[in-house]
């Protein structure tokens, strides 16, 4: 057990060196906080998958500075892929390339590809600048768990495990990162994120399954998309058409009377019609960015406020819609219910 220490921005040089003695740091981005090592450092990085119990065969992203420190670790980077990250780095979408020896087998979990990107926030930029090296990081949460969006996230899945936690507030965006394998023609998007699909799609053709958990198969491409469940404790039912209040009432006064305690995941403008159960407001009606910065508070709030059964109402499943929904997908595991 080690005394895990929260660092403001002040002390980024403790973060430093701990990294540079092989140590893992939680770190923000501007999607969610990563959980930091050396991505060139094969014990460095078995931290990471101890700290988070996370399964061997669930490769990392690695963090990169600046686009020169990519061609190091990459190969056969198709010519539409330098358009990409032209217009989206630094920032939420990581690209997966063949992968050169430099990258350790453990980072990339035995594949022969890499997923690389650029952050866009002023911590994590500085952290990859005085270190020298690339960081590998999946989301700082344990895993299975809803990624962490805010420091204390972090400290109450991994207080104990870790020696440090970079504290740069709340995160900008919320969800992790798009992911963009371009390693096969067209390119797939393998997890929906910040940089939507639409806006790829403005570059070339980009093949997406619709919901990838339904197209999994023996061999994922993705790796991560089949333990990933983002779940609270509480029991996530989505529910999605037109007459949801009705619905979501319904089921809810029948948790109730059976005991348990219910929570609703509803617009601001919308509490009103759920009078009795626990709620939690997704913002105002429509704002997505401000419902995907908070969407893993509210599940995590959901928890702490000792919700059992937590009813969400759906949104459209397009531009950062299809980011959520996919989330929200996953924390329901299969509990969707249509009206
Ligand atoms: O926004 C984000 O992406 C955050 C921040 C910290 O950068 N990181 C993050 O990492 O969400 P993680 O490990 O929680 O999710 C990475 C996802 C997993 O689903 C993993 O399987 C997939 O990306 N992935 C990583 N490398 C891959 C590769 N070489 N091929 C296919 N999928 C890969
Ligand atoms: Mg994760």
């Amino acid at each position: 057990m080690v005394i895990t220490r929260i660092l403001t921005s002040n002390e980024l040089d403790e973060a430093v060196r701990l990294l540079e003695s092989g140590e893992v740091v939680a770190f923000p981005t501007e999607t969610v906080y990563g959980l930091g090592a050396n991505a060139l450092n094969s014990k460095a990085v078995a931290k990471i998958f101890e700290a988070k119990g996370r399964p061997g065969d669930n490769p990392l992203i690695v963090h990169c500075a600046n686009q020169n420190q990519i061609f190091e670790f990459t190969r056969e980077i198709p010519q539409e892929a330098f358009k990409l990250m032209e217009r989206f780095w630094p920032g939420p979408l990581t690209l997966v390339f063949k992968r050169t020896d430099r990258i350790p087998k453990i980072v990339s979990a035995g594949l022969d590809t890499v997923g690389i990107r650029i952050p866009d926030h002023p911590l994590a930029l500085r952290l990859l600048d005085k270190t020298g090296f690339p960081l590998a990081a999946p989301s700082a949460n344990l895993s299975g768990k809803p990624s962490p969006t805010r420091a204390e996230h972090v400290y109450s899945d991994l207080d104990g495990k870790i020696p440090a936690i970079l504290d740069g507030g709340p995160t900008g965006w919320g969800l992790e990162s798009t992911v963009l394998d371009c390693t096969v023609s067209p390119f797939r998007l393998l997890r929906p994120g910040g940089v939507t699909l639409e806006e790829l799609r403005g570059f070339g053709k980009i093949q997406f399954a619709g919901d990838i958990l339904e197209e999994m198969t023996d061999a994922p491409r993705s790796p991560g998309m089949k333990y990933e469940h983002y779940a609270p404790e509480a029991k996530v039912h989505l529910v999605l058409g037109e007459n949801t209040p009705a619905k979501i009432k319904k089921l809810g006064e029948d948790y109730v009377r059976a005991g348990n305690k219910v929570g609703v995941m509803t617009w601001e403008e919308r509490k009103h019609l759920y009078g009795d159960f626990t709620i939690l407001s997704m913002g105002s009606m429509g704002d997505l960015n401000r419902f995907a910065v908070n969407l893993y508070h509210l599940l995590r709030e959901a928890d702490r406020l000792g919700v059992q059964q937590l009813f969400v109402e759906g949104v459209k499943d397009d531009h950062l819609g299809l980011a959520i929904m996919n989330r929200l997908r996953k924390a329901a595991n299969n509990r969707i219910i249509k009206t």
